[in-house]
């Protein structure tokens, strides 16, 4: 029998579990020290950030908001730079925008950010002209490069991504503080290189629209609109790597409770899902708001014991599914994944995923996604849930700020030839910033639409 008895929790309890996709480090002791001083210092974030995402979380739950998740797939420590970051940021806040105007309910927006450095790999060797070594697993562990050195898994990388995840969300929450993020100048937020006259014009009419209303309402009542104009931003990433996310579980006193402080919201990726595995168990005693990602291929009593093991209370906002099923599968999959979780009578939020199930190869041998699947299961998914009297209550999506040609279509029609032109994912394909503003704009549309 399983023990889920919560007194037998502690953040190194999954240690007694079968842990998928962890490295093999050849230098045990190395890892220990690393792994302790990474304990030692200080949170990235605070517990009453994450309690303050929870309930923001459980309002999106009641039908009362959108959530936005979005960013790299993987972060790269080569890129932890300022333009980068604020590119990031600002393609996120400009989506957000278009979503509040479409939609009019608040959006949280959440970054695939500061912290996103792990990945999971379908297998644990690559083998190139005969050579195999380590398959690369994100910056937290060893290095993209095809040599020996590089695809050691290193230690000291742990503390350079937590570094670097601290670096990231200091200049995020620098910027957000400083008024980059005011919504009462939309305006400067400028459009880059977005260059299709089309989007360029909805968009600019939609930030329009949004600061005039602003300036209406404020000179009515004579006083600023705080809570509307504050923006807030949360950090979240795959809790892969247990031992970097249990050095950075701590109990908060003051709350009776445990957190992991090195994000505000990490999520359990698909490959690491066993009910019976560490990764559920690590995520089943923080009280951290949690994702599940969910593929086609889990059985509906998986899923039943995967909602009653890691939100047994059923605590509004604690449980975030992100359904990830491909345009192909949705409407064989969803509809009994709703029906599941009802049987068992608790609450989740429930959020899409249309980039993961929709990964293929183009025909030059790039990994790629279609914009018109992605939209596709978008579309899909928004009208499966209203059809199963179910709310559809966000979008996880991966994004760059950046004109990258990675994903096939949107307004510009990008093709298979263009890929190679700036192709610069390491892992998986996203949408460009020109492809992410129109995916916002698609998206206000139909989650606006009545049933
Ligand atoms: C990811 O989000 O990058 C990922 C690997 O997703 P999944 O676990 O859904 O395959
Ligand atoms: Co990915």
């Amino acid at each position: 029998m399983r023990s889920t008895d919560s007194n037998s929790w502690h953040p190194a309890s999954w240690q007694s579990r079968k842990a998928a996709q962890q490295p093999t480090y050849e230098d045990p002791e190395a890892l220990a020290r690393v792994v302790s001083e990474l304990a030692r210092l200080p949170p990235i974030v605070v517990s009453w950030e994450v309690e303050n995402l929870r309930e923001r979380l459980a309002a999106v739950q009641r039908g009362e908001g959108f959530l936005l998740q979005g960013g790299d797939c993987a972060e790269s420590f080569i890129e932890c730079e300022s333009d980068r970051i604020a590119k990031q940021l600002k393609v996120l806040l400009q989506m957000s925008l278009v979503l509040l105007s479409g939609m009019k309910k608040p959006v949280i927006r959440v970054g695939r950010m500061a912290g996103q450095y792990a990945k999971p790999r379908s297998a644990d060797m690559e083998t190139r002209e005969g050579v195999t070594l380590p398959a690369y697993r994100g910056d937290l562990v060893n290095r993209p490069e095809f040599t020996p050195g590089a695809r050691r898994a290193d230690p000291q990388l742990l503390l350079r991504g937590y570094e670097r995840a601290a670096l990231t969300l200091n200049f995020v929450r620098a910027l957000v503080d400083g008024g980059f993020a005011d919504l009462h100048h939309p305006e400067y937020w400028d459009l880059g290189f977005v260059r299709h006259a089309q989007l360029r014009e909805a968009y600019e009419r939609t930030a329009r629209s949004i600061g005039d209303a602003l300036d209406f309402f404020e000179s009515l009542s004579g006083k600023r609109v705080h809570e509307a104009t504050r923006v807030d931003f949360f950090a979240s990433h795959e809790g892969l790597h247990l031992l970097y996310e249990q050095a950075q579980t701590r109990y908060i006193a003051r709350q009776n409770r445990w957190y992991n402080l090195s994000t505000h919201m990490p999520w359990i990726g698909m490959r690491t899902a066993a009910l019976e595995g560490a990764h559920v168990e690590y995520f089943r005693g923080i009280s951290n708001p949690i994702g599940i990602k969910i593929g086609a291929a889990m059985s509906e009593q998986w899923l039943q014991e995967l909602v009653t093991t890691l939100n047994p209370q059923n605590q509004p906002g604690r449980l975030t599914l992100i359904h990830r099923f491909g345009a192909k599968d949705i409407e064989k999959s969803l509809p009994a994944a709703i029906a599941a979780v009802r049987r068992t009578g608790h609450s989740v939020l429930w959020c899409c995923d249309p980039m993961h199930g929709n990964t293929e190869t183009s025909t030059g041998g790039f990994k790629t996604r279609r914009f018109e699947n992605i939209l596709k299961e978008l579309d899909l998914a928004f009208r499966i849930h209203a059809d199963q009297g179910s709310y559809l209550g966000g979008a996880h999506i991966e994004l760059t700020g950046e004109d990258v040609t990675e994903c096939t279509g949107g307004a510009r029609g990008l093709t298979d030839a263009d890929l190679q032109r700036a192709y610069r994912s390491q892992v998986d394909p996203r949408l460009n910033y020109e492809q992410a503003l129109e995916l916002a704009m698609l998206i206000a549309e139909r989650g606006n639409r009545k049933p």
